[in-house]
């Protein structure tokens, strides 16, 4: 009895530093743990950063690439100077009203930027004519989407854009070319693009007349609402203001 009562204390002793010892140990394997977690958030942010300078390099290369051939193209007719940057940019405008989603992606941009890519193929004989081309050249003129198709439809970094430059001269009504699709067969990109380009094309200064007045541009391009053009996107037309255009026009020229 004497042994027990003298042993107990020493038991109970050993017991409390034997859970001590496995506490201390469990905390020091909980901290280890937290370290190592610490170093894999490190390790995932440090790559999540590394990824997106690539990411960012990357699309910065693809703009240059895109730029590149559209100055290409441009070159050749300077009576269109800046024409596919603006259209890009009034194209952008509008389809952030329409669809964000749509905006954002680089590849409408692209396409934007690259809807007349097919004219390196027409003859400067038709692309130069002031005056009114005959009915071969008509139709060799009216090729220009199909081949810009066939041209960047191969490559992969400009998806969706391949579809706006094969259709950017479709019309809601199905008169258009080169597939004569209607309504919203046309990609809506294509659909928003027919009105930036419409815009462009009247505000712009012609050996033959001055540009028109936003406002002019405005109602003629509405009174095509529903044969040229998408109705939704003239209405999204109507809805942009004057200082947008503006803008748009002051910074690119
Ligand atoms: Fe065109």
């Amino acid at each position: 009895m004497g042994k027990t009562l003298a042993s107990e204390p020493t038991d109970a002793v050993t017991q409390l530093r034997s859970l001590r010892d496995q506490l201390d140990e469990q905390r020091r394997i909980a901290e280890e743990k937290e370290h190592q977690l610490q170093r894999y958030a490190a390790d995932l942010r440090d790559t999540f950063v590394a990824e997106r300078e690539r990411a960012e390099e990357l699309r910065a290369s693809y703009v240059a690439t895109v730029r590149a051939l559209t100055n290409a193209v441009e070159a050749r007719d300077a009576y269109t100077g800046k024409h596919a940057e603006r259209v890009a940019a009034y194209g952008l405008e509008l389809a952030r009203r329409i669809d964000p989603r749509l905006a954002d992606n680089p590849q409408t941009e692209f396409g934007f930027l690259l809807h007349d890519v097919g004219k390196v193929a027409i003859p400067d004989g038709v692309l130069y004519k002031t005056t009114d081309l005959g009915d071969e050249e008509q139709s060799l003129m009216q090729r220009h989407p199909e081949i810009g198709y066939e041209i960047v439809r191969g490559i992969e970094f400009l998806g969706d854009a391949a579809q706006i430059v094969r259709h950017h001269h479709e019309r809601w009504d199905g008169a258009g070319y080169p597939d004569g699709l209607a309504g919203e067969e046309i990609p809506l990109a294509a659909r928003i693009f027919a009105v930036a380009d419409a815009l462009d094309a009247m505000t712009t200064d012609r050996p033959y007349r001055p540009g028109f007045s936003f406002t002019r541009a405005r109602a003629e391009i509405r009174s095509g609402a529903g044969t040229q053009f998408d109705p939704a996107v003239v209405e999204q037309l109507g809805a942009l203001p004057d200082e947008t255009i503006e803008r748009i026009r002051s910074e690119i020229g």
